[in-house]
């Protein structure tokens, strides 16, 4: 198959549809901008899968996905996006980069939720910019800026919630969007690639920081993860 495009985590395919395009979950790990590298035991099968749990999550209260389907456990087949070059952070409590820039203890609560942008470019290794730089160097409009602040928040209430349904803080998570027909769309994944989730009264982590940080338990982590947010067992999907 022809490939559009390869990243650390995934690589996306054409399909015989222009207005499609299919992602493959690789189980192959990177961190510090790809400087650590690893593998985690079933972890494509598992990040497609909780993908398609909060993304049809979202899309039943009203958030656009990219998400059609799920051809294969470490398969989606998604709509094709023009993608904003950015990444979209949320942050409920002060973690990694954001308490290590401002000297501030893991877990420290913020008093509302903050949102940040970074520029995706490996090269540069994804620097932290500011509204006025979007606008600046025309790397999204106003409209575009204003709507992913506006819809970053509101996925940040929905999943929050369904986190602490499911005994699980959520810590911060990255976001990815893109257009179709004029209108904003959630791209990408949402996994504990993406997010930092810690276990509700022991902050245990429970994402990839367990990987980045050489905790252990990577895998287990990954798993209940899986288990919570699907309610299925991950030993159905990986292995
Ligand atoms: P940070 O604290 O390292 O800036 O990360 C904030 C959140 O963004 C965290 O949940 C992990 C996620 N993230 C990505 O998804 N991709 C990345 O390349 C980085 C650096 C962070």
């Amino acid at each position: 198959m022809d490939r559009i495009y390869e990243g650390k985590a995934k690589i996306v395919y054409r399909t015989d549809d222009p207005e499609r395009v299919l992602m493959h979950f690789k189980d192959a790990a990177t961190a510090f901008n790809g400087k650590k590298r690893g593998e985690i035991a079933g972890k494509g099968r598992m990040n497609a899968g909780i993908t398609v749990a909060l993304f049809r999550h979202l899309e039943r209260a009203g958030v656009a996905t990219h998400l059609l389907e799920q051809p294969a456990p470490d398969e989606l087949l998604v709509r094709r996006l023009t993608m904003l070059p950015l990444e979209v952070v949320v942050r409920n409590l002060a973690a990694g980069s954001m308490s290590h820039r401002l000297g501030l203890e893991e877990g420290r609560p913020l008093s509302l939720p903050v949102r940040e942008f970074y520029l995706k470019n490996d090269q540069l290794g994804d620097p932290w910019v500011n509204r006025h730089h979007i606008l600046a160097l025309g790397l999204a409009d106003a409209a575009q800026v204003a709507g992913m602040e506006e819809l970053a928040g509101r996925i940040n209430e929905l999943l929050r919630r369904f986190f602490a349904e499911r005994e699980l803080e959520l810590v911060d998570f990255k976001l990815e969007f893109g257009e179709a027909e004029g209108r904003l769309i959630l791209g990408d994944e949402i996994t504990p690639d993406t997010c930092r989730l810690w276990q509700v009264g022991s902050h245990e982590r429970m994402d990839k920081d367990r990987f980045r940080r050489d905790l252990g338990g990577v895998d287990d982590a990954y798993r209940e993860v899986f288990r919570r947010v699907t309610g299925k067992e991950a030993d159905h999907v990986a292995g």
